[in-house]
Order: C-alpha cells, then structure tokens, then sequence
C-alpha cells in the first residue's frame, strides 16, 4: 500500500489555497483525502471539495475536510482518484470501488484530473481488468444481453448473495473483453445502450497521472 500512499501524497501537493476539489474514490484515493485532511487541521489549509462516493464523504467529513454542495460548484479545480487501468494514452478503466458515475461527473467539471496509481495499473492495452458499466435496474436482463452482443461477458457484480447497488440505486456489470482495441469507439457503443448509464472508459480525462512504486520512486504519464 506504500506505492498508493506516496503518489497520493505526491498528488496532494498540487492542492493549492482556495481550491474547490474533488475527492475520489477507492483504496489509493484514501490516502489523499487522508493527506488532504492533515493538511486542513496543521496548515490550515483552506479548500472545499465534493466528494464521488458517500464513503468518501464520509471519511472526508470525519477528518474535517470542508465539503460544499454541488449547487454551489460550476468548475472544480483538481480532482485526485485511482483508477484500475491507465494507458500510455491516459485513457483509463476506472470504476473497480462501483462509483464510476460520480467519478465521471466529478472529472467532467474538474479543469484538472490527476491520477494516483500503483504499477500493477499501467498497461499496455486496456482490458485485462473487466470493464464495470452501470445499468439502471430496470428491464437489466436486457441490458446485460446487449452487453454480451458487443463480444463481451458481462457478470453481474454482487455483494455476498444479492446484486451490487451503486450510491446512485443502480447495477455494475463487469465486461470481460480481454482487451480493448479502440477504447473511445467501446465507450460511444456503450454509452448507446438504452439502461446503460454510463461505463467506466473514462477517454481523454485525465491530465495527469502520477505512479507510485513499492521500491519508494514515483514517475509521472
Ligand atoms: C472506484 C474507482 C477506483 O478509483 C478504482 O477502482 C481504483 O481503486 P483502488 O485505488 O482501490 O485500487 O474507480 O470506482
């Protein structure tokens, strides 16, 4: 968890004064909001962020982290998150915590997304790690059907014995495609399902991605 932890502190350095942030989700993204939260009580720094999941929040809250309403944001300036697959091309899979929606919506309106990952995510060719989309669960069986058409296996996530629910009421579908050939064309196909939501290709996001490795070095993509 070392490699985590240093490029989301690395990453927590580019919190400024005054910034509105967004706060992302996930194992990786803990240690940021946990270095962004000492950062407000012994320096004081001021910032207010919005958060992609309600345990972010909740953890964010619990260290004191000034959080704001959404009504009250039109731009963001940074947000840091993890993510389960970068490319050399800083597209990514993200997704893997179930909070992809947030994510994209809280990336959309940030002017800067960084990224804090651990080796083990940067690849060559997105795909290995299954593609989570979130479908509504309305008429889901459907929806996972026309998921397999486009040459995947789609599982439903579950959580012990019953489905998966998202912060937003909905399901994730983990899409085994074994490699992803044109990351932004899979995302259109997708996105053009009626029941999907929305999936976690998240394509010319990023600006940023900062890696962290077990031996202490950090590289940026
Ligand atoms: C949650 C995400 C996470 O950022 C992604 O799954 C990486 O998680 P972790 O930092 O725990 O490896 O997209 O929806």
């Amino acid at each position: 968890m070392e490699s985590k932890r240093i490029a989301a502190e690395q990453a927590v350095e580019l919190v400024k004064e005054g910034m509105k942030v967004g706060l992302g989700t996930g194992s990786t993204a803990y240690w940021a909001i946990q270095a962004i939260g000492r950062r407000v009580k012994e320096e004081g720094l001021n910032i207010q962020a919005v958060a992609t999941s309600v345990q972010s929040e909740q953890l964010a809250k619990e260290l004191g982290i000034p959080m704001m309403s959404f009504a009250d944001v039109d731009v963001l300036d940074l947000t840091i998150d993890g993510a389960d697959e970068v490319d050399s091309g800083l597209h990514l899979i993200k997704g893997g915590g179930g909070a992809l929606l947030r994510e994209k919506i809280v990336a959309a309106a940030s002017k800067q997304l960084i990224i804090i990952v651990d080796e083990s995510k940067v690849v060559n060719q997105l795909g290995k790690f299954p593609l989570p989309v979130e479908i509504v669960p309305f008429a889901f069986e459907l929806t996972v059907k026309k998921l397999r058409n486009l040459g995947c296996e789609p599982k439903l996530r579950k959580n012990g014995e019953e489905l998966f629910v998202t912060d937003n009421g909905n399901y994730i579908a983990d899409c085994e495609f074994a490699a992803i050939a044109d990351p932004a064309a899979l995302h259109d196909e997708l996105n053009g399902i009626p029941g999907v939501v929305d999936n976690g290709l998240f394509i010319h996001m990023a600006n940023l991605v900062i890696v962290g490795s077990a031996d202490g070095s950090i590289r940026s993509i």
